[in-house]
């Protein structure tokens, strides 16, 4: 099979958005620290993250319009019902977005706010610099008088940076769309939780995307797409990670895999090596073995239930305000306030 194409350019980076990049040299360590572990860990692993280059994002774009691919669509169609209910619910003057990618169904909101009437301002969090460019043009296009901010780091650094307010009342909502949150495994998620409730005040809001227990037919075919765009994507970490701590990392030597485990209620991707080989990130100073069959971990999916989901935002210093899912079940959004 070719590989499928990446997509088209992205368009000319916005002149008028103030976006920030930033790279504390204690993160690059850490970084460092988190590959070396991963690579020599059993099974072998690396963090989704670093799909997210350039092309990785373009990649991700074209996943959301592809038919297997359910949870974009659904989750569209759940914010254009709603998003009124949300904006009078979440009353904020700031929407703060983790992980916006190309922030597209974030425009459904930014609608909703706007027609309440006050002022609004957009900061997006995106480790892929590329897609806050897009991001920010769009939406400047689109609304010109917006306030929009990019910061190019992780969720952690970013919600760090946002730390001062613009005004002391100044209501914020946070937005975490896509499912990303069923990136984080157990122990993550709930440090991540708690992570972004210390940076909000009581009365802040805190939507998110969640994709639901299902079929596990449909699931696997959402990350088994018959055009082989995941299998690609899957494949770009290697691309990047060769790029990023110069590896020899040979892409046709690697298969994506994709299976759901139900007593995780997850769905993972792996890369699995096609042969015996080894393998040198001499940026890092590590070689290693990969035996033939073995795989790789490159992201986790996890799948939830609304119930579930409310009571580990209860247990994280915020109340449920709403929750709302499609006629299928298949994703839910919830609307929570930090108390
Ligand atoms: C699954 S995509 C979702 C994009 C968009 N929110 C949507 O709903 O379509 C995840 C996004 O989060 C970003 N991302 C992944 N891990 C991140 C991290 N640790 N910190 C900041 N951004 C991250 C990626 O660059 C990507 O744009």
């Amino acid at each position: 099979m070719s590989e499928p194409a990446a997509g088209a350019d992205f368009a000319a980076p916005a002149e008028s958005a103030a976006i920030r990049v930033l790279e504390a040299p204690e993160n690059a360590e850490a970084e460092r620290q988190e590959i070396l572990r991963g690579l020599s860990a059993r099974p072998k692993r690396l963090p989704c993250r670093l799909f997210y280059d350039e092309r990785g994002s373009r990649l991700f774009e074209r996943i959301c319009d592809l038919p297997e691919y359910y949870p974009t669509r659904t989750e569209h169609g759940l914010l254009a019902e709603r998003a009124g209910e949300i904006a009078a619910l979440a009353n904020a003057g700031h929407l703060v977005e983790l992980g916006s990618g190309s922030a597209t169904k974030t425009r459904l909101l930014v609608d909703a706010f706007r027609r309440l009437g006050p002022p609004l301002a957009y900061t997006a969090i995106d480790v892929s610099e590329s897609s806050l460019h897009i991001a920010a043009a769009a939406l400047l296009a689109r609304y010109p008088a917006l306030d929009v901010h990019g910061v190019a780091a992780t969720y952690e650094t970013g919600l760090d940076a946002l730390a001062t307010r613009a005004t002391p009342d100044e209501r914020r909502l946070v937005l975490f769309l896509g499912s990303t949150i069923g990136n984080l495994d157990p122990a993550e998620t709930s440090a991540f939780l708690g992570r972004v409730r210390a940076s909000l005040a009581p009365g802040d809001g805190f939507l998110v995307g969640t994709d639901l227990e299902k079929d596990p037919a449909v699931i696997e075919a959402a990350y088994n797409d018959a055009q082989g765009v995941t299998a690609a994507f899957n494949l770009n970490i290697l691309r990047h990670v060769n790029r990023r701590f110069r590896a020899d990392f040979a892409l046709d030597a690697f298969a994506h895999v994709a299976f759901y485990r139900r007593e995780l209620r997850q769905i993972e991707m792996h890369l699995e090596s096609q042969a015996a080989q080894r393998v040198t990130l001499a940026a890092l100073g590590l070689e290693i073995e990969l035996a033939a069959g073995e795989r790789i971990e490159t992201e986790i999916s996890r799948k939830f239930d609304l119930d579930r989901f409310g009571a580990e935002l209860a247990r994280h210093g915020f109340e449920v305000a709403r929750q709302w899912t499609d006629a299928k079940r298949w994703f839910g959004l919830t609307l929570a306030r930090a108390i």
